[in-house]
């Protein structure tokens, strides 16, 4: 499958990123790239572990928070995750709650592993029942 070359440069940041992933416990090392639309840079983030375990950070999460850092800009574009599994990962709940705030209807998702990008799904397709307002 092709993918757009901004999609494919994301894929190697991600890929780079996972390398760094900090996770001494679960051994699981995750990568994750970013874009945010009227934004053409890439951002990037790994799962970062902690003793405690619930005080870990998912890499999408991380990718998510430094791309609304430095960006300044509020709607995700893309989301790219990579992992080491043969059938890729999609971002777990708390990440796609996360999410939440940041996704507009053309989101996208792409799930990757180390060897190719094999997915990609609308936000609405990952999460289409999300909680997104209490008034
Ligand atoms: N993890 C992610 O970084 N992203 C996901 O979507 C699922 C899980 C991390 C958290 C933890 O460091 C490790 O993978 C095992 O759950």
């Amino acid at each position: 499958m092709n993918y757009p070359q901004l999609v494919n440069n994301a894929f190697e940041l991600a890929k780079e990123a996972q390398k760094r992933a900090y996770a001494p416990y679960s051994k699981f090392h995750v990568g994750s790239a970013v874009k945010m639309i009227g934004d053409d840079q890439i951002y990037v983030g790994c799962n970062v572990e902690n003793v405690s375990y619930g005080a870990t950070i998912c890499a999408e999460r991380n990718a998510l928070n430094t791309s609304v850092a430095l960006s300044g800009k509020r709607k995700l574009e893309f989301l790219i995750v990579v992992c080491d599994k043969e059938t890729p990962i999609p971002p777990c709940g708390l990440c796609l709650q996360h999410l939440s705030e940041f996704c507009v209807s053309e989101s996208i998702i792409y799930l990757a592993n180390t060897k190719e990008i094999f997915k990609s799904l609308t936000y609405k397709e990952l999460l289409p029942f999300c909680f997104d307002s209490y008034e």
